[in-house]
């Protein structure tokens, strides 16, 4: 890596600042003064910066309690990102692991590491999701046959994957689906006649949404958790 990319990423500085820094000889690698942003540090090499040793940010993990009303995008016009719940720098720099709607709240992960990402959201991996739905008319038992058997989603040609419903009460039910299509669940529900009122993820792989974080907000994953994927 550039040595200007470097600083900027280790320190709060600019990859402009980066090079006046360089330019007062305030920067070493490996005990040798180096003024030359284009430098390429060498894996492992001691970087100091007025006197104190630098070190690059380990990648981040990150679960969030999605609130409603925000959206999964670095930038938006019309609504608040969930990004912008996030107390970070270098925002930017990271992603949501597939995406909630609007109007869907729950577990929402947050990474820089694409590979881990795509990992779990990759199709081939088949990673299982949990929502809670609250539907608008009751549920019916031959509707758990139809998640199982597969869906017809509007504008589709190929059926859904099978599903399993749980049914909590008439108007309750835990969705288990292991694909990602756009507005799976909400889709789900109108191929049988229904409607989701409100929709909540609980669970991604084995991870359940911590329930110590309120609406909007997020925690570090442990490295267990972040080794689940
Ligand atoms: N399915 C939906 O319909 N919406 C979501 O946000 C997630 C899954």
């Amino acid at each position: 890596m550039r040595l200007d990319r470097f600083l900027s990423e280790a320190t709060s500085i600019s990859r402009k600042e980066a090079s006046k820094v360089l330019h007062r000889e305030e920067v070493s690698v490996n005990g040798v003064v180096q003024k030359k942003g284009a430098f390429q540090v060498p894996a492992g090499a001691v970087v100091i910066y007025n006197d104190v040793p630098l070190e690059l940010p380990g990648p981040t993990y990150l679960m969030m309690h999605k609130p409603l009303d925000c959206v999964c995008a670095n930038d938006d016009a019309l609504h608040r990102t969930v990004f912008s719940y996030l107390d970070l720098p270098n925002t930017d720099k990271l992603h949501t692991v597939g995406r909630l709607d609007l109007d869907t709240s729950g577990l929402l992960l947050i990474t820089d590491d694409g590979k881990w990402s795509h990992r779990i959201t990759s199709p081939k991996q088949q990673c299982p999701k949990v929502y809670h739905a609250w539907l608008a008319d009751p549920l019916s038992t031959t509707d758990i046959s139809a998640f199982a058997q597969g869906l017809q989603l509007h504008g589709e040609t190929t059926l859904t994957a099978p599903a399993v419903l749980e049914i909590i009460n008439e108007r309750e039910a835990l969705v288990h689906v292991h694909e990602g299509r756009y507005h799976q669940v909400r889709r789900m529900f109108a191929a049988v006649g229904n409607k989701v009122e409100k929709l909540h993820r609980e669970q991604i792989g084995a991870l359940k949404l911590d329930a110590d974080l309120a609406p909007g907000e997020y925690r570090v994953l442990s490295a267990e958790e972040i080794a689940l994927f």
